[in-house]
């Protein structure tokens, strides 16, 4: 059985799935009425800064950040450890079946030291073992599984059930949550991409070229693209931000400018409803 426990840091375990609502007085209404809590998807390829940008918009409109790669990754560091072949949809399916995931936020340490969600495999710590460019290329093969991504997704939609999330992927907007109220689909060159994760690399001491980078980079990419079952692909109505040329903090002041945009649309259509 798989399970997500996605909670936001502070409150106990136990309200994990229970996204505060901020109740507002009306002026018009006088009665109290509910700030919408939008669910936003983000989607893009590797590196175009998904994970960085989710996890600043959820900490600064106080929603829940889930990264959904990592789920995918857990399961590929599992497969690798158990020596399930990667082509072999049955057993990955029964695997995923299987396996108990967990998302928590972060310890202080860990935070300063880039990670944004902690990750338990089966209560194994996995945080750091599923960030290598072997998981990765893993997590992207065993991700053509259809049965594998049933049982994830279903698992994202339950852990993001209620919104006031921020969930990032790479078929969120697609499949996961298509009646997102906010989507938006990240993308940066292959270089700029490939550069942030070989600075990445570098930081954690381990060795690889640029050349090596961009090339896992485009491979992955381009799996992730030609999938049949949910592929990388921007839903018709998700906002295309191309942040090449841009730092973390001016994406998300973006994405938080439209999100509170998003919040309000809804807020007014629902008080004309009272
Ligand atoms: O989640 P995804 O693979 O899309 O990217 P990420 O893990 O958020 O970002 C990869 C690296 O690029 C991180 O080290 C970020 O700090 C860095 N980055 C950046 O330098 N500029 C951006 N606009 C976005 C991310
Ligand atoms: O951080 P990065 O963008 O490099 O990758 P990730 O988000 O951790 O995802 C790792 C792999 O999982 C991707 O290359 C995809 O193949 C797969 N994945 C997916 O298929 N669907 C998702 N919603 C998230 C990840």
């Amino acid at each position: 059985m798989l399970f997500v426990r996605a909670c936001a840091p502070g409150p106990p375990a136990l309200f994990c799935f229970l996204a505060p609502r901020i109740e507002l007085r009306t002026a018009r209404s006088g009665g109290a009425t509910k700030m919408p809590r939008l669910t936003i998807a983000i989607d893009g390829p590797a590196g175009s800064g998904k994970s960085s940008l989710a996890k600043r918009v959820a900490q600064t409109l106080g929603y829940l950040y889930l990264d959904s790669g990592a789920m995918y990754r857990a399961l590929a560091l599992k497969a690798l450890r158990e020596k399930v072949a990667l082509d072999n949809s049955l057993a990955l399916e029964d695997l995923a079946r299987g396996t108990h995931i967990e998302l928590k936020p972060p310890t202080p340490e860990q935070e300063a030291a880039g990670s944004k969600n902690r990750v338990f495999l089966d209560t194994e710590e996995v945080t750091q073992a599923i960030r290598t460019a072997e998981v990765a290329q893993a997590a992207s093969r065993l991700a053509t599984t259809a049965g594998v991504r049933e049982v994830l997704v279903a698992e994202q939609q339950r852990a993001g059930a209620g919104g006031g999330v921020v969930m990032e992927g790479r078929d969120i907007g697609t499949v996961v949550f298509p009646r997102a109220e906010l989507k938006i689909f990240l993308e940066a060159s292959p270089e700029v991409r490939a550069g942030r994760r070989w600075k990445e690399h570098q930081e954690k001491g381990e060795v690889m070229t640029l050349a090596q980078v961009l090339e896992e980079v485009r491979e992955r990419d381009r799996r992730d693209r030609e999938r049949k079952v949910s592929p990388l692909v921007r839903a018709s109505d998700a906002v295309l931000v191309d942040n090449t040329a841009m730092d973390v903090e001016e994406t998300a002041r973006l994405v938080v400018m439209l999100a509170r945009e998003r919040e309000k649309e809804l807020s007014t259509a629902a008080g004309r409803e009272l």
